[in-house]
């Protein structure tokens, strides 16, 4: 009897340090894999904190910036370029719209992106060159029967009586129009705009024209969100056709010329992946299983 019972714990012992041994692979894979995990935790502690720390600078350089930029205000109140004399007459445009002074002297903004308005043939496409203070050159192409027009937004969403420079194609050459942006429509209303250039080629309609932008919170570097839209003009009675909008930005700083602007309306969506999270997971249940059988096996014996 003793001998038998001595047998027989010996054996499920053997058995149950077998066990342990056959998913030895397993186990050690599971601690590599939690000591990974670990690393990758500490890391991205790391990565935090170096982000605090990042943060913490920007905002103490905002905090600097913004200063800056009131005292710069302040300066400027004094000595702000006068604004453009509305002016909204049309001369020939002799050059083509391209992107030779993109990401250099202007900011520009396409659909579809870094296309070249001048040797696309569909293109919509908006350039924009600080001059002095809130004075821009702009430049606008695209394709239209009817009108193209860009919008500046003070905030993300386009509309709320956003300022809007519209160039229409009356027959064979080009109408300049202010409006407001509101409600989906445009609402045509005198702008300080001048300077007035325009060309049509077909269906491409291009122009250049000088403005005075909005006014934006000085502290605020990003301060305008692009929009570009199409829509039909009806050159019998001058009406402006409801918008289409083929391009929308993000907010951006208007004097930075080396900025990418991309288009949020084909901006891809990206969801990360749990799959090893789950494997992982299914092999440490498995272990615990095992071992909690084998040290009930013991006990009960
Ligand atoms: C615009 O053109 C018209 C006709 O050519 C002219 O009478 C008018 O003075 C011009 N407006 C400005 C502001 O130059
Ligand atoms: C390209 O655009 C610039 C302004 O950005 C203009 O000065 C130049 O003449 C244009 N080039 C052509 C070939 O039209
Ligand atoms: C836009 O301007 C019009 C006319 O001034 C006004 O009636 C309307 O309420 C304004 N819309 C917004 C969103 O401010
Ligand atoms: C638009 O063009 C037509 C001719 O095609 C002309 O009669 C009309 O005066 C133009 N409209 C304006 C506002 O220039
Ligand atoms: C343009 O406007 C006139 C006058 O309102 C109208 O009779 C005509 O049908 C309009 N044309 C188009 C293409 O909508």
């Amino acid at each position: 009897m003793d001998n038998r019972l001595v047998f027989l714990t010996a054996l499920l012992v053997t058995l149950s340090w077998m066990s342990v041994g056959t998913y030895a692979g397993p186990t050690t894979a599971a601690a590599t894999t939690t000591a990974a995990a670990t690393t990758t935790a500490a890391a991205t502690t790391t990565a935090a904190a170096t982000t605090t720390a990042a943060a913490t600078t920007t905002a103490a350089a905002t905090t600097t910036a913004a200063a800056t930029t009131t005292a710069a205000a302040t300066t400027a109140a004094a000595t702000e370029a006068p604004p453009i004399m509305p002016n909204t007459n049309v001369t020939t445009l002799m050059t083509a719209i391209n992107r030779t002074d993109c990401g250099d002297e202007q900011l520009c903004a396409a659909a579809p992106s870094d296309c070249d308005p001048s040797t696309s043939s569909s293109c919509f496409f908006l350039a924009a060159k600080q001059i002095d203070g809130r004075n821009f050159e702009f430049g606008l192409s695209g394709e239209s029967d009817g009108y193209i027009a860009a919008t500046l937004s003070l905030d993300s969403e386009l509309g709320g009586n956003d300022t809007t420079y519209v160039c229409a194609n009356n027959g064979s050459g080009v109408l300049f129009f202010g409006a407001l942006l509101d409600n989906g429509m445009l609402t045509v209303k005198e702008l300080e705009v001048g300077s007035v250039k325009g060309k049509i080629d077909g269906n491409k309609i291009q122009c250049t024209f000088s403005a005075t932008v909005p006014r934006a919170l000085p502290t605020r570097t990003k301060q305008f969100a692009l929009g570009i839209f199409k829509g039909a003009y009806n050159s019998t009675d001058g009406t402006l056709g409801s918008p289409i909008v083929l391009l929308k930005s993000g907010l951006l700083d208007l004097t930075n010329a080396i900025a990418t602007v991309t288009n949020v309306l084909t901006s891809p969506t990206t969801s990360p992946t749990t799959t090893s999270h789950a494997i992982t997971i299914q092999k440490s249940l498995t272990q615990a299983l095992l071992i909690t059988v084998g040290v009930l096996v013991l006990t009960v014996l």
